[in-house]
């Protein structure tokens, strides 16, 4: 394996440490991968320098449904490069910005055909909160969003994200309310308090953080209430589109389902470009930016950025490619049975999910054994109300990747689930080997688990020191 790198991780962590994030250190040395360096990424598998080869069931968060450094996205961006193209100006029309914009219109449902380009998720849903709020010409002032949300980290963003990892009070800028959107009888009373009032509701159709999708009728209720109050109603599917879960968008399962924005990122770049967007109906961009006064009302330097849209042009071409959606249909059924074969293990209490993100639930995991094993920790974290929950998830992760060179991740939202999100490409065999090392960890005792997983952390603490 070729080293492209000169510092050591060692050096890499300091560095982190010093000049990026120092809690970050803290939190991510406790897993043993915080020792590995990556020095390859192909398709689902992480080559480390010290020549482990590791199974990716993370996707990158979402970034990589079509693996990792896909050839046809890798030729795409240095053929960009190679040919000096112009990558970026607002004084030009770009053909690859206006073919990008088209192809995603054809490739969505009814009449979402004006689009917006940006750069992360929290963006693309800040662009679409203001063309929510200029649709109604700033005459309505409340948003709604639901209880468990995630819609990023932003200012606004984070104002409407209801997790306990996003706690912190930041300034409001923003007046919104948080309701259990399952419950569509609390949003008619909602929307009776506030008529005319509310100018839009956001909603994830499948909440990536808890692994779980939103009932169709429940959707289509909110959608009618909607459309009768001229609520401005925003799917975002950050997380849950390009096939992460079982259609394009996960909304797109329901043909009568038809937001008036749905907001996308993560592998709309490839796993490459750092691109995202929303798109939405005529009638909606029109009204609320349709004039050269208000043409330039939401835009950034990088918005519309061509190099990123190019590559998203290409992500598209394959995303929409039959004979790929075909083998991408047999795979998730394939990943869907399999999945399945952990339900009846002793200590898992749900799998939720859909398409290829699942998100396994554990049973709570009682202190009383664990005295012995808090005292050996710093005492902050123990302060936690769900330490113990997070401790035994972490520890299977850990376990996951030292023995059986699988990478996995958690979710802290409402609900603590450990999340198989593989890319979307991955091959049967692989399909195979994460269910069997996943199964075969779960079996453990998780006491056994936890005080592995601690002991190697003082163990390599104390060789460090
Ligand atoms: C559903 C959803 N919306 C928005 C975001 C924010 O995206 P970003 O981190 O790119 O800002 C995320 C991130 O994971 C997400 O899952």
């Amino acid at each position: 394996m070729i080293n492209k790198y000169n510092n050591s991780n060692k050096d890499v962590k300091y560095l982190y440490k010093n000049f990026l994030n120092i809690g970050q250190v803290g939190l991510l040395d406790k897993f043993d991968f915080s020792e590995d360096k990556i020095v390859q990424a192909k398709k689902c598998t992480l080559y480390t320098e010290s020549g482990r080869e590791i199974l990716d069931l993370t996707s990158g968060f979402g970034t990589q449904n079509l693996g990792y450094n896909n050839d046809k996205i890798i030729s795409e961006r240095i053929a960009f490069a190679n040919n000096n193209e112009l990558p970026f100006s607002r004084l030009f029309f770009n053909e690859d910005v206006a073919k990008l914009a088209k192809k995603i219109s054809s490739m969505l449902p009814g009449s979402l055909q004006y689009s917006f380009f940006s750069n992360s998720g929290a963006e693309a849903n800040e662009g679409a909160l203001k063309l929510a709020f200029k649709y109604h010409n700033g005459q309505r002032k409340l948003l709604i969003h639901n209880k468990d949300s995630f819609h990023g980290k932003l200012i606004a963003t984070s104002q409407i994200t209801n997790s306990p990892e996003v706690y912190f009070d930041f300034q409001s800028s923003l007046e919104t309310d948080c309701i259990d959107l399952s419950n569509t009888d609390l949003l008619e009373e909602k929307v009776l308090k506030n008529k005319d009032n509310i100018y839009a509701i956001i909603i994830e159709p499948f909440s990536a953080s808890l692994a779980r999708p939103i009932d169709f009728k429940t959707l289509l209720k909110i959608q009618e209430i909607c459309n009768r109050e001229d609520i401005v109603l925003i799917f975002d599917e950050v997380y849950s589109g390009f096939f992460r879960t079982s259609n394009l968008f996960y909304f797109m399962n329901e043909s009568d389902l038809l937001p008036d924005i749905v907001t996308y990122s993560k592998s709309f770049g490839g796993g490459i470009s750092s691109v995202s967007g929303y798109t939405t109906k005529e009638k909606v961009f029109t009204k609320a930016y349709g004039s050269q006064k208000d043409a330039l009302l939401h835009s950034s330097t990088y918005s519309n950025y061509v190099e990123e849209s190019r590559v998203a042009l290409k992500a598209l071409s394959i995303f929409s490619n039959t004979n790929f959606q075909e083998e991408i249909n047999q795979k998730r059924k394939y990943f869907i049975k399999k999945i399945h074969e952990i339900t009846n293990l002793k200590y898992v209490e749900s799998l939720t999910g859909d398409g290829f993100h699942w998100g396994i639930g554990f049973e709570k995991i009682k202190l009383l054994n664990l005295d012995k094993l808090l005292k050996l920790l710093p005492l902050e974290i123990t302060k936690d109300p769900r330490f113990a929950e997070k401790l035994y998830v972490s520890s299977i992760i850990n376990e996951l990747y030292r023995k059986y060179n699988i990478l996995s991740y958690a979710g802290f939202n409402s609900e603590i689930k450990l999340f198989i999100s593989p890319p979307i490409i991955i091959s049967e065999q692989e399909i195979d080997h994460a269910v069997e090392s996943i199964i075969k960890t779960v079996e453990k005792k998780p006491l056994v688990l936890m005080t592995s997983f601690v002991q190697n952390y003082l163990l390599r603490f104390l060789n460090k020191n």
